[in-house]
């Protein structure tokens, strides 16, 4: 049984994740008694915390870019590599300046912003104005957060979902009403995390707006949550002739994280690449907008079946996988022999990756794309290596609030010493029976909504901290909302497509 001594904790990322983690770590005293929903813990267990987010803001996703994009697709001496597909690429660790032991946070080492390197941050948020949420409102708040009468209204037009404005506010109000906002460094990214002397050694750049300079500096810390969200690098598939393609036609590949508004599309003779929710999610906007829109999709959706129906549905002609680009003849040659030409937009809406660049392989992700998945982890949460890097948020699910929550609960139980985590070799048993049972890919992440509390909220509530409630608690009885949810999505999808119904940002 390995107790733990921890007094310093450091959280990468403040969306959901870093946020729920932060208030978790803060209602949970030296005893391991929760106070959670109730006041603070008068005793915290970790006398340090602090999150970094690499955004001017927390809020993850849910703190919005406005207009300003992403790069539409990597640069062109990425494509050019022919490993685009590789995050590592796309995505690549920053070149740490020598020397920063001296630096720390109150005296850094400041150099010249590097602009060529920004863009591959992918920092910037793919929610668009017109964006609501798609799974019902009381599932995307903490259980200790109130599901606000007005949202029950089955009058609103996109009950029972939020705007995306709705759940940034909820998001805000949270961080208000908690006072989190002092434990996070905002325009801080992590750039590399290493263990030297029993000590995790995080390597920060803060990029100071007011003196145009980063500053970076290295901080001590006893234990680290990763909790950096896995929807903001763009998974671009490798498909022949797109590097030349995009060469020969610039402007026409755009990725689904880069789209904010249907005007663009007005007109245009539009591809989707991609079968999931973001495809869907678009479709209903664009559709009535483009001139013609045509799908390549290669699998069915085997969670949501609506989703297959919706995308051969009036308006909307439905391609196989793409085969190859031709450049010399603005030709996409579809793995049916069916060949379209002239596109004037070709959107990607082919998912995201997981990747942690600053991690140096503590955490591997197994052969990134879409469907990849994160190995050495004990129930998405605990690194089976090292038991003081956890991670929030790679559990995937319809209540990924929940799952964040649950994951948080079990860090703060385990790292309070109120409860131990099994021996590794048990942990190792249970990745390899998850993936036997599962698959090695993303389907080892994922729970759906029927199962999702017994396999995993219930497992890792063993871990919580004394008196900590079950994050089910108060919210398993309104599962039904969730296929609630999905029947009004499917309604919305053909309103919004058909142009019988408009909404506002
Ligand atoms: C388009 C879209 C729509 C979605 N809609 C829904 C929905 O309707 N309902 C729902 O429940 N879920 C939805 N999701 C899932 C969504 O990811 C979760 O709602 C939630 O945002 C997950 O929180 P997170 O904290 O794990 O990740 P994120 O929200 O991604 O937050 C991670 C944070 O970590 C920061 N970060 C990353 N790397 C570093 C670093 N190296 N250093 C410092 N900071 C770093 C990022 O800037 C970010 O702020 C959607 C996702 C997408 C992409
Ligand atoms: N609130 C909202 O309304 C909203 C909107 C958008 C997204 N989201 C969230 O964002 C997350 C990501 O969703 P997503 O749809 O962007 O990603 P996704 O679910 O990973 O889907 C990616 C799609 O791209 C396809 N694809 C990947 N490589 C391909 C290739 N080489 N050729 C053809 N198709 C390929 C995949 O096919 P396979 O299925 O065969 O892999 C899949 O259909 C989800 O959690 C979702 O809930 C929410």
């Amino acid at each position: 049984m390995t107790k733990f001594d921890i007094d310093s904790v450091a959280i990468i990322g403040a969306g959901p994740g870093g946020l729920a983690t932060l208030y978790e770590f803060l209602h949970t005293n030296q005893d391991g008694i929760s106070t959670v929903g109730k006041v603070r813990a008068t005793h915290p267990v970790f006398r340090k915390i602090v999150a970094f987010e690499q955004k001017d803001k927390a809020g993850g996703i849910w703190a919005t870019s406005g207009n300003e994009v992403d790069l539409p697709i990597p640069p062109q001496n990425l494509l050019d590599t022919g490993s685009y597909t590789s995050p590592d690429i796309i995505h690549p660790s920053q070149s740490i300046p020598e020397n920063l032991n001296q630096a720390s946070v109150h005296q850094p080492f400041a150099t010249d912003i590097d602009r060529s390197t920004s863009e591959l941050e992918w920092k910037r948020s793919g929610v668009f104005p017109k964006m609501f949420t798609n799974i019902p409102s009381r599932f995307t708040r903490f259980s200790y957060l109130p599901n606000e009468e007005k949202y029950l209204d089955k009058s609103r037009i996109i009950y029972p979902f939020l705007t995306h404005k709705e759940l940034s506010q909820r998001l805000v109000d949270f961080t208000e009403d908690e006072k989190l906002s002092q434990y996070v460094r905002v325009n801080s990214r992590v750039e590399s995390l290493t263990k030297t002397n029993g000590k995790w050694v995080v390597t920060v750049r803060h990029t100071n707006i007011e003196k145009n300079k980063d500053e970076w500096y290295q901080e001590e810390f006893d234990a680290v949550v990763i909790a950096n969200g896995h929807y903001t690098v763009p998974n671009i598939p490798h498909l022949p002739g797109l590097a030349k393609f995009n060469e020969t036609h610039p402007g026409v590949l755009i990725h689904s994280k880069s789209y904010r508004s249907s005007k663009f599309f007005e007109g245009k003779k539009l591809l989707v690449v991609g079968g999931s929710i973001s495809s869907v999610n678009l479709l209903q906007f664009v559709v009535p907008a483009a001139k013609e829109t045509f799908i390549s999709k290669r699998s069915p959706h085997l969670v949501f079946p609506w989703i297959n129906k919706a995308l051969e549905s009036e308006g909307i002609t439905t391609k196989p996988t793409i085969e190859k680009f031709i450049p010399e003849t603005n030709e996409v040659l579809f793995t049916d022999g069916t060949r379209e030409k002239d596109f004037d937009a070709i959107l990607l809406a082919t998912g995201y990756h997981f990747h942690y660049p600053f991690l140096n392989n503590y955490l591997n992700v197994i052969e990134p794309s879409n469907l990849s998945r994160v190995s050495g982890l004990y129930y998405n949460t605990f690194a089976i290596k090292d038991p003081t890097l956890a991670t929030v948020g790679v559990a995937v699910s319809t209540i990924n609030f929940h799952t964040i929550e649950a994951s948080a609960a079990a860090i703060a139980g385990v790292w309070s010493n109120a409860k131990f985590l099994p021996p590794k070799n048990e942990q190792i048993k249970w990745e390899q029976v998850q993936i036997d049972s599962t698959a090695n890919n993303l389907l080892f992440h994922y729970y759906t909504h029927d199962k999702v509390k017994e396999d995993f909220i219930d497992k890792l509530y063993v871990y919580a901290p004394d008196e900590r409630y079950n994050p089910m608690e108060i919210d398993a009885q309104f599962l039904n909302d969730i296929d609630e949810g999905f029947a009004a999505l499917e309604n919305l999808f053909y309103k919004l497509k058909d142009g019988v119904l408009e909404i506002t940002d």
